[in-house]
């Protein structure tokens, strides 16, 4: 049997810990990943093959997983992240142009990250707030009832600095 080799990618002793007490266990995987994420704020293609080998399963299966879940990023987040509802009320009332106009607005493909790592925009589904349709998550803070003028005004104070002062939550 081959000798494990230590520290192929940097883990943390939790995240070790973690895969140990999951190893064999039914959907570990997947806890292993979230667990995975929830540490770097996505999920590093070097830790990914760390995590397989860890857990004895192909590449393949890890990259499959990550792949097909939206919630996993295999790319470093944006300093915000900018969600934009394409659920059914959020779309009916100009979602799309609103998501099209953010990423031409910040020269940004959908569910990519800015060239100066400032912001992720990504298109998801219903985030529970169709009353407030068209929205918007804004680092987890919903905006609602947006237009394409209202979301580049909301956006403003993110471009400086940390910006999210809390006021950004419709009502
Ligand atoms: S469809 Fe957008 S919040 Fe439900």
């Amino acid at each position: 049997m081959a000798v494990a080799v230590e520290n192929r990618a940097e883990l943390s002793q939790g995240l070790a810990d973690f895969i140990e007490q999951w190893r064999g266990k039914p959907g570990n995987l997947i806890m292993v990943l979230h667990k995975t994420q929830e540490e770097y704020g996505y999920v590093p293609e070097p830790v990914a093959r760390e995590v397989a080998r860890r857990l004895r399963v192909p590449d393949a299966q890890v990259f499959g997983v990550l792949t097909f879940y939206n919630y996993f990023n295999l790319e470093p987040p944006g300093k915000h992240r900018i969600a934009v509802c394409m659920g059914t009320a959020c779309y009916l009332k100009g979602a799309g142009s609103i998501l099209e106009d953010l990423s031409d607005h910040l020269n940004v493909a959908v569910n990519a990250v800015t060239e100066d790592m400032q912001f992720s925009l990504q298109a998801v589904r219903c985030i529970g707030c169709c009353g407030l349709a068209p929205a918007v998550l804004m680092n987890d803070e919903v905006v609602g009832k947006l237009s394409i003028e209202k979301m580049r005004e909301t956006l403003e104070p993110y471009k400086d600095g940390d910006g999210g002062s809390g006021d950004a939550a419709a009502s």
